[in-house]
């Protein structure tokens, strides 16, 4: 099953470059123009959130290669839920430098960037170390830069704006980053294992797993790879199963959605069967809920989280998540004013669309879906009740770090 994670366990560390050759033999390096095709054809998503397919992208900065491009591997994770970017820099990092080196081939680019999250220490370290065991094959085209903390620091206008200015607020777009990205030139963002699944596919094998970072009511919490045919009722029995009822798990972590278990729990979690329901995967942040735990104030937990990182340059987002963020409070805490929830309900459809990036869009997505899957519960809450035994308690970090 595993391919991302296969070789030595997670828990041996850093594989060494060595190792790493001898399990997967030199770069198939001849191959990067026919790689695109390839990738094409393996519909390998992304896997940094967006989900938009690699094969389709590497292509069109290739097509605007009139000026040497660049590649930028974004490894910054500021996802509260997510682990698994941080875990394959970590532990697999030259199956993210392979990757990254055959884009860069493909699309015509003479600089490779790794853009790794501050906070994320071992993950930095591991790329360090293994971008000096390859200094003679990379011959100055690599570099590793530290990306800010925050959320918005990921999205990958304000990753292009972090390199070319020192400043990780996303930019007005377009021209977008495969147009005119860093130094001015078409820059290829990938997500890192995004990247690392390109690298196995252009040995000859297919894009049918996926790194998952599970969470909540599971017994074993942490990052798992899986394949994508699997239900999550498969995915859950591998984590070791459940070990309270769940009510609604969140797919896709704070930008994805909440879904009920019942409507997701024997669906498998490929791309298509995800989207013909409306859901999608996203980074791959599957959280469990507890039913004794109270999605009101969970989802009041990630809104205040995600209205905390607005980059705080577009008036919808500032001040549009920021009353969202005050009603979810004050509805979590059963003290809502009389239109609280009619309010959030209307803001949820209105703010979509209008930042320079998607930020709102994510956290007024993730409150449309709570206001679905809780909306009984939104009810009760209105009315200054909640039926849950366990309200959920501590900041939205307090998830993530329950996940290490
Ligand atoms: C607010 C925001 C934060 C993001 N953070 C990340 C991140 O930490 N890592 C990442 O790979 N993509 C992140 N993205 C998505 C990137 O903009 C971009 O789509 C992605 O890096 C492309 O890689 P992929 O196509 O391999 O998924 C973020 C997007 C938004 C809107
Ligand atoms: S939409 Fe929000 S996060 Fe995005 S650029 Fe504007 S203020 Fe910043």
């Amino acid at each position: 099953m595993d391919r991302l994670l296969s070789g030595p366990p997670l828990t041996a560390g850093t594989e060494s470059y060595g190792a790493h050759q001898q399990r997967f033999g030199l770069l198939p390096a001849a191959a990067a123009r026919s790689l695109i095709g390839r990738l094409e054809a393996s519909n390998l998503a992304g896997r940094g959130g967006a989900g938009f397919p690699v094969g389709r992208k590497w292509r069109a900065v290739a097509e605007r290669a009139n000026r040497k491009g660049v590649v930028l591997a974004n490894g910054a994770e500021g996802e509260p839920l997510s682990l698994k970017d941080r875990t394959i820099m970590a532990a697999r990092p030259h199956l993210v430098i392979d990757g990254a080196v055959l884009a860069a081939d493909a699309v015509g680019a003479d600089d490779i960037i790794f853009y790794v999250g501050a906070e994320h220490q071992a993950a930095e370290a591991a790329m360090r170390y293994a971008l000096t065991e390859r200094s003679a094959d990379l011959r100055g085209r690599a570099r590793l830069i530290q990306a800010p903390r925050g959320y918005v620091a990921g999205e990958e206008s304000a990753a292009v704006h972090f390199v070319n200015a020192g400043d990780a607020r996303p930019t007005i777009t377009p021209p977008r980053p495969f147009e005119r990205g860093v130094g001015g030139r078409p820059t290829l963002v990938q997500n890192v294992e995004s990247l690392a699944a390109a690298a196995l596919v252009a040995r000859g094998d297919d894009a049918g797993t996926s790194l998952a970072t599970l969470s909540g009511a599971v017994r074993r919490t942490g990052v798992m790879e899986i394949g994508l045919d699997a239900t999550l009722a498969e995915v859950a029995a591998s984590g070791g199963g459940l070990v309270r009822p769940v009510q609604a798990v969140l797919l896709g972590g704070y930008f994805g959605g909440w879904v009920d278990i019942n409507d997701v729990w024997a669906l498998p979690l490929a791309p298509g069967s995800l989207r013909a329901r409306g859901h999608a995967f996203g980074c791959g942040v599957l959280y469990f809920l507890a039913e004794e735990t109270c999605g009101v104030e969970a989802t009041a937990r990630i809104i205040g989280y995600l209205a905390s990182q607005s980059a705080r340059q577009c008036g919808p987002c500032l001040f549009g998540l920021g009353a969202i963020d005050a009603a979810c409070r004050r509805l979590a805490a059963r003290s809502a004013q009389p239109d609280d929830l009619k309010r959030i309900a209307r803001w949820s459809g209105q703010l979509a669309g209008r930042g320079a990036c998607k930020h709102p869009d994510g956290a007024t997505g993730l409150l449309r879906s709570a206001l679905g899957v809780f909306a009984d519960d939104y009810a009760a809450h209105q009315r200054g009740f909640c039926v849950h035994r366990a309200p959920a308690v501590g900041r939205p970090v307090a998830m993530a770090e329950a996940v290490a």
